[in-house]
């Protein structure tokens, strides 16, 4: 172990490090993102409390679970996305942009949970009296809530022993400072030494953590990258600046599945959770209208409906323009050369735009199928059925691929009033007969283009 203090480079976006400053990080490829840090001798990072036995060797079958109560937060939707509750000693981040609502939502839980745990809640963002009145305002008034302005962990940590609380939330840990660490609040190392404290304290007493993590994307302050893998559960709240619906997913989670979503909406009194995401996202849809199409996707274990709109126009430069929302660029690009290779639609010389309405992101390969038909649609100007929905991952070769819960979107879209659904040929051989829907299976695109 190196007794003196020594210089390194770390980049604020992913935390990788450099010995010498470079002006692109190597990891991640981020300009302009490598901060200077002094690093005194390393230490210990995991806790010898969360290894139980006291470092001796133990067979799994001899191993006793207890305690894997989890504390239920009152919000059905965070609790689908942390695997059912919040596990004890487990530590939480929630990442986001500023003002997504993180902070709401840490507060509004704390209505819930209150009836039954002890809460510290430490802010170093905010006065106690700001708490208070955002507490007012989400009707959050719980005996057994402790509000603590404080950004020094060393004394959070002192308040984490001598209050014993059974939830310790954490707004926001680039605010928090460890003395004993050179660097300024919110740089990598600030971020990553106090995250490693405050989790090593409360492994050691077993209460878990909600912590809060800003995202910056120009990289001035640490993002939550930086503690991806020091915590057993991340999640990241998410929303279009312009809409109030939130959506949270979970992209780790050592007590659930991740790429689970829930789905909130903002509204003055907070956050409220959205039952039937899908009738949501299909609010408002145009009808006999062209080049607009409703996909079925999965998000973790739930199937969303999600419309798709492609328009497509004489392109007025010599390059025509891909361009996409919520759907890979890449992607497009590749599904348009399909379209045009195999099925016979020339796009060589229009524009193509693609977005996907309500905010979503549709990275699964079952989106193809929908967002061929909406461009399609749009070229020939004709709409697609108002009661058709449509899920299959497209080939090169133009063929219609079979994708996996075939069963669950069909029944998502039954459920939602629809009529008829395009799916993979080779999938229907796995779904039960149905009378509510009609199910087509297609073998190409242009097969599923003529069944509109
Ligand atoms: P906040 O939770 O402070 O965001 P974060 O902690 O992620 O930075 O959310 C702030 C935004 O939410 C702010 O723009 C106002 C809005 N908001 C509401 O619309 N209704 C409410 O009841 C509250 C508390 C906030
Ligand atoms: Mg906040």
């Amino acid at each position: 172990m190196a007794s003196k203090s020594k210089t390194v480079y770390v980049c604020a976006s992913c935390g990788a490090e450099s010995l010498k400053w470079v002006g692109r990080c190597p990891s991640c490829g981020e300009w302009n993102t490598m901060n200077e840090e002094i690093r005194s001798p390393v230490k210990a990072v995991m806790p010898a409390a969360a290894h139980g036995a006291g470092g001796r060797a133990q067979k799994i079958g001899e191993i006793n679970p207890e305690g894997e109560e989890r504390y239920k937060t009152g919000l059905r939707e965070l609790d689908r996305v942390l695997g059912g509750g919040i596990v004890r000693g487990g530590l939480m981040l929630i990442g986001g942009d500023p003002g997504i609502g993180k902070s709401t939502l840490l507060l509004q839980i704390c209505q819930h949970l209150g009836e039954r745990l002890k809460i510290l809640y430490v802010s170093g963002e905010e006065s106690q009296r700001q708490i208070k009145l955002r507490a007012d305002r989400l009707g959050v008034c719980s005996d057994r809530l402790y509000v603590l302005c404080e950004t020094d962990v060393d004394t959070i940590i002192e308040a984490l022993y001598a209050e014993k609380p059974d939830l310790l939330i954490i707004d926001s840990i680039q605010t928090m400072n460890l003395a004993s660490v050179a660097s300024s609040p919110g740089s990598v190392t600030q971020v990553r030494e106090c995250t490693a404290a405050i989790m090593r304290a409360a492994k050691g007493v077993d209460t878990p953590v909600f912590v809060v993590g800003h995202v910056n994307k120009d990289g001035a302050i640490a993002g939550p990258k930086v503690m991806e893998h020091i915590v057993d559960c991340v999640l990241y709240f998410e929303g279009d600046a312009h809409t109030s619906y939130r959506m949270l997913r979970c992209v780790k989670n050592r007590y659930g599945s991740t790429n689970e979503i829930g789905v909130f909406e903002m509204r003055d009194k907070g956050l409220y959770e959205v039952e039937n995401p899908s009738m949501m996202l299909l609010s408002g849809r145009p009808v006999n209208v062209s080049g607009t199409c409703v996909a079925c996707c999965m998000e973790g274990s739930r199937p969303l409906l999600a419309e798709v709109q492609g328009l497509v126009s004489p392109t007025s430069f010599g390059n025509p323009r891909r361009m996409s929302t919520g759907f890979e660029n890449n992607r497009l690009a590749l599904l348009l050369a399909v379209l045009e290779k195999r099925a016979g639609y020339f796009f060589s010389n229009l524009d193509a735009y693609l977005n996907v309405v309500g905010g979503l992101r549709l990275d699964e390969p079952a989106a193809d199928l929908p967002v061929a038909l909406a461009l399609v649609s749009s070229l020939k100007d004709k709409p697609v059925d108002e009661g058709i929905v449509a899920f299959g991952e497209v080939g090169l070769a133009g063929e219609i691929r079979s994708v996996s819960n075939a069963e669950a979107r069909i029944g998502e879209a039954a459920r939602l009033g629809f009529t008829k659904i395009l799916v993979p040929y080779h999938n229907l051989k796995g779904v039960s007969p149905r009378s509510d829907i009609q199910v087509i299976g297609v073998k190409t695109v242009r097969d599923a283009y003529e069944q509109l």
